[in-house]
């Protein structure tokens, strides 16, 4: 039997983050069905994040309010603090299809400029926001960003983010996205961190997140591929970026990744024409 891998499509989030322009309420919407159409089971819609900090954003209670469900579908937005959790639930997240991913990083130096404090004090405010979404029945994913380099502090030891993780997953067991975030590093870079991880998480709780500013994100897929993992986020038509990541771009191409998928024989359940289109209606955006 072919084997499956799972699809995060993050570009409504991750993507249109870092858009210049002001993009519609009804463009992102618009972007997210054709997303849904295709056959993805995850796509990020959002963040309950600080306005003044990502801009972007600020519409999210508007877009989910447009939402319809889909079956087979979970939609993902990004939590930082209980401020954000209650914006959640206020634009009625509890009870639909949603689950909701906390962020932390494996350097300092972009924790600070991501999230404005220190590792451990982020990992300190995100718990109330697990334990709430525990309660409520809803899903949590966890971000390690910078897992090869931080744009301030240089390359992340391997033991570095293997700690993070697992001071992450002390919080509550949780699926993690190890995020290259600056999208530089390559498969020299990325094999020692994963061996590190994958000492402590099993391949099926992890997921690649690679950014692509070298060229190297599918490469970085293949070989997470052979350390077993089968999950990665993309962002349609290679949007994507960090407003406080200087110089991180945007992530790998959903529609590049299904092509690698569909020449190395897995599975995505993903419809690569419909993502063609979606992939054009994310470039039109631009
Ligand atoms: P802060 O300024 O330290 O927070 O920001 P604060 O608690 O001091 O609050 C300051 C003000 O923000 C207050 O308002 C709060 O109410 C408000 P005021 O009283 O001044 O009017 N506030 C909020 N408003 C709306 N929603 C909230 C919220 N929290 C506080 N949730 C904070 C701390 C976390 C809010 C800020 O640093 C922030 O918003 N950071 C988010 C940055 C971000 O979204 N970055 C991009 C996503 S991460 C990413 O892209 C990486 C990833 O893709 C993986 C990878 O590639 O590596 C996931
Ligand atoms: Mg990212």
């Amino acid at each position: 039997m072919t084997e499956h891998v799972c699809i995060h499509e993050v570009g409504p989030r991750d993507g249109l983050q870092n858009e210049k322009a002001v993009i519609s309420v009804a463009r992102k919407v618009a972007l997210i069905d054709a997303l849904a159409a295709s056959g993805l089971s995850d796509i990020e819609v959002g963040s309950f994040v600080s306005p003044r900090w990502v801009p972007q954003m600020a519409d999210t209670d508007l877009v989910m309010a447009a939402l319809g469900d889909v079956v087979g579908l979970t939609y993902a937005v990004l939590v930082p603090n209980m401020r954000g959790w209650d914006g959640f639930v206020a634009a009625g997240g509890v009870g639909k299809s949603y689950a909701i991913a906390v962020f932390v990083s494996a350097s300092e130096g972009f924790s600070q400029s991501n999230l404005n404090c220190s590792v451990a004090d982020s990992i300190r405010r995100l718990a109330p926001v697990v334990d709430a979404a525990t309660t409520a029945g809803i899903a949590v994913r966890g971000y390690v960003s910078c897992v090869a380099e931080c744009p301030f502090d240089g390359p992340t030891p391997p033991a570095k983010v293997a700690e993070v993780v697992a001071n992450l997953r002390a919080v509550a067991p949780m699926p993690v996205s190890l995020g290259d975030t600056l999208g530089r590093a390559s498969p020299e870079q990325i094999v020692p961190m994963l061996a590190q991880v994958l000492n402590m998480v099993p391949p099926h709780e992890l997921a690649g997140h690679f950014h692509d500013t070298n060229g190297h994100a599918l490469r970085n897929i293949e070989v997470a591929l052979e350390m077993g993992l089968r999950a990665f986020d993309s962002a349609v038509g290679g949007l994507g970026g960090c407003p406080y990541a200087p110089g991180a771009p945007g992530n790998v191409a959903t529609e590049d990744v299904l092509e690698l998928m569909a020449r190395l024989g897995y599975h995505t359940g993903v419809d690569r024409d419909l993502i063609a289109t979606a992939a054009q209606m994310a470039k039109d955006m631009r």
